[in-house]
Parts: structure tokens; C-alpha cells; sequence
């Protein structure tokens, strides 16, 4: 057997850990692994990389992806799919591992509905993919986010500011709601749940009144207030799956919270560093056993599938399930962090 593995899309800490747990586990079978580089623009014109145990065996704690990754779309390019479809027979791939999140296992199902043996691996810091509890990457991000409240909030109190924390998260305010709640945010502000900014200068205005002397406010880069006209976003060009660069609300924010309450005010967003460094240890064990379950799929022929965390089993899912809808922050967990926040 010869199995590609790639990953795609935004990288993630915990992806190295799952490519070497998917060399690691299919070395016990003599498969050949092929690592495909930059994603799918690897299959477009056939770089690739042959990996071992020898390669992999160090790299559980490296951030980042060592194949590299891109958000190559084969589909939004002419004769895209069909030259993938002819390279992974010039290259005698029996099957694929495509580790991502919603862009990159949409194009697996597509391939798997034009008979590629794909299976999944689920990564992404947002967290928004469903069939699984948990994606690779995303308790890093919490980590790193909650480590930077935990730090913002002794410059807040020494200030008497606002602090206003952007995270990333798309339209889902997973790793919003996750940082806020475990870094004792007195505001999360995600896009699930919308609100406005009377809203905001209330509660400002009520804790000052309660001789609250500082406040810390996570906002969620999609999260934009109702009463603004136009939703705040970077650039409107969008990438090969139809994204817009969002991020930008907390510097708006910073300014017409200042000029609305005379509160001083300041915005902090964390940008990329909430998915660069080596991922945490529960990243490493949850890609080490998503990766393994990658390999058992492929050796039981279940292809068009994708190995998942539910509750703490690991098991497995369609890809046209987890693809089907993006999977939001609930409103009961929502409350559940508002009776958190004082
Ligand atoms: O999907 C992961 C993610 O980090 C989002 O949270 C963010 O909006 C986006 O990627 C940023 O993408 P890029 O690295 O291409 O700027």
C-alpha cells in the first residue's frame, strides 16, 4: 500500500503530531508513505516528500506543518480535480489522508464522490467543524489566548482600562467563549449571539459604578454589533474557498467605547501567534489518536470517513456529515460563561 497524507488550509499546532502519528502507525503495516506538499496544490503538480519513522519521530512538538500547507482550491481551478485524480495514479497512491477542517475535507468528499479513497483527519483552531468534539489545534489556541487575558489583565487593573482581546475563530466564537470563560473575561463577545454597543457602555458604566476599576472584553473577530451598518473585516478579497480576511473589531471598538463612555481603552488583538508555537499536550495526544484512527479507517476500507472525538471515544464520521453545517457555540454554553463573567 501507498497512502499521500497532506494537510490544508490554516495550520495548526497538533498537525505534526498526527502526521507522525499517521507514519508512525502505517509503518507497522510496511505501507509507503508520501507526503504531499502545501496541501492540495501538492497533488496539482506532484510535490511530494517520502517520509518514515526516522523523519517523524521528533516531530510531535514542532507547531506548524513540516509538509507546509496552502488554501489551494483544486476545485476553483480549471481541470483542477481531474489532474489531481491523474496524479495520484501517476504517483501509485492506493489511498489519501487529507487533514483540515471545513475547505480541505470538502474537497476530500468531493474526490471521495469521484472515487478517490480518501479519509479525514479533523484540525483546525476555529473548532467549527462538526461530527467531532474537539479539532487538532484548538486547545492551543484556548491556551494561548487565556495566557494572554491571564497577562493583559495586570496592565488593565494597574491602567483602569478596557482591554479589548480579538481572537480569531471566523464566524464562531469557539476559542472567544473557551478563552474568555477559563481567563475570567468580564465580557464574550462572540457571532453566535448578537449584541449591540448599548449594550456594552451599560455594562462598562455598571461595573464602574460598582467600583470596578478595569474590564477585560474578548471579542471574537466575526463578532460585529448589530447597530453597526456594515460587518468589520480586514481586506473583502476573498481566498480560493470564499473567505474574507475578518479581524479589525477590536480596534473599532477601542475607539467608539472610548468616545461613547470616556473610558481609556485599548485594543489587543493576538492574531496568529494563537496558532504558531509547539501545541499542548492535550493537542498532541487527541492528533496522535485521530491520526492513528486515520490509518485504521484506510486499513478497513472505510473511505469518504473522518476520525473524531466524541465524548472521550475515538470513532468515526462521514465527511459529508462533517462538512454538512458548521458547528457553533451553543447558547446553553453561552449562558453557562455569562454566569462566569463578574
Ligand atoms: O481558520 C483558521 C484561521 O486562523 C481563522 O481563525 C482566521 O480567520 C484565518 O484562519 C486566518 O487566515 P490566514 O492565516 O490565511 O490569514
Amino acid at each position: 500500500m501507498k497512502i499521500g497524507v497532506l494537510a490544508g488550509g490554516g495550520d495548526a499546532p497538533g498537525l505534526n503530531a498526527a502526521l507522525k502519528a499517521v507514519v508512525m502507525k502505517s509503518s507497522e503495516y510496511d505501507w509507503e508513505i508520501i507526503g504531499i506538499k502545501r496541501g492540495w496544490a501538492g497533488l496539482l503538480d506532484c510535490d511530494v516528500q517520502v517520509l518514515n519513522p526516522d523523519i517523524v519521530k521528533h516531530i510531535h512538538s514542532e507547531g506548524g506543518i513540516i509538509l507546509y500547507t496552502s488554501r489551494t482550491n483544486p476545485f476553483a481551478i480549471e481541470n483542477g480535480p481531474q489532474k489531481i485524480i491523474k496524479n495520484i495514479e501517476k504517483l501509485g497512491l492506493n489511498a489519501l489522508v487529507a487533514m483540515g477542517g471545513e475547505d480541505t475535507l470538502s474537497v476530500a468528499q468531493k474526490l471521495y464522490e469521484m472515487g478517490v479513497s480518501v479519509v479525514g483527519i479533523p484540525k483546525t483552531i476555529d473548532n467549527d467543524l462538526s461530527g467531532t468534539d474537539y479539532t487538532i489545534g484548538f486547545d492551543t489556541a484556548v491556551s494561548i489566548a487565556t495566557d494572554a487575558i491571564d497577562r493583559l489583565r495586570t496592565t488593565a487593573e494597574s491602567h483602569q482600562r478596557v482591554i479589548i482581546v480579538e481572537v480569531m475563530g471566523r464566524n464562531t466564537g469557539w476559542i472567544a467563549l473557551f478563552a474568555g470563560l477559563a481567563g475570567g473575561a468580564h465580557m464574550i463577545l462572540i457571532p453566535e449571539v448578537p449584541y449591540s454597543l448599548s449594550e456594552i457602555y451599560e455594562i462598562l458604566k455598571k461595573r464602574q459604578s460598582e467600583g470596578e476599576v478595569y474590564s477585560i472584553i474578548v471579542v471574537s473577530e466575526g463578532a460585529s454589533p448589530i447597530d453597526m451598518k456594515n460587518a468589520i473585516i480586514r481586506s473583502k478579497q476573498k481566498d480560493e474557498f470564499g473567505h474574507m480576511r475578518l479581524g479589525g473589531i477590536s480596534q473599532v471598538l477601542e475607539r467608539i467605547i472610548e468616545e461613547k463612555t470616556g473610558f481609556e481603552t485599548r485594543a489587543v488583538t493576538l492574531g496568529h501567534t494563537q496558532r504558531s508555537g509547539a501545541p499542548t499536550a492535550c493537542d498532541r495526544v487527541l492528533a496522535a489518536r485521530l491520526g492513528v484512527k486515520a490509518v485504521d479507517l484506510i486499513k478497513e476500507g472505510k473511505f469518504g470517513m473522518m476520525s473524531s472525538l466524541q465524548g472521550n471515544n475515538i470513532v468515526s464520521v462521514p465527511l459529508k456529515e462533517a462538512i454538512a453545517r458548521r458547528k457553533t457555540v451553543s447558547l446553553e454554553l453561552y449562558n453557562l460563561a455569562q454566569s462566569f463573567l463578574k
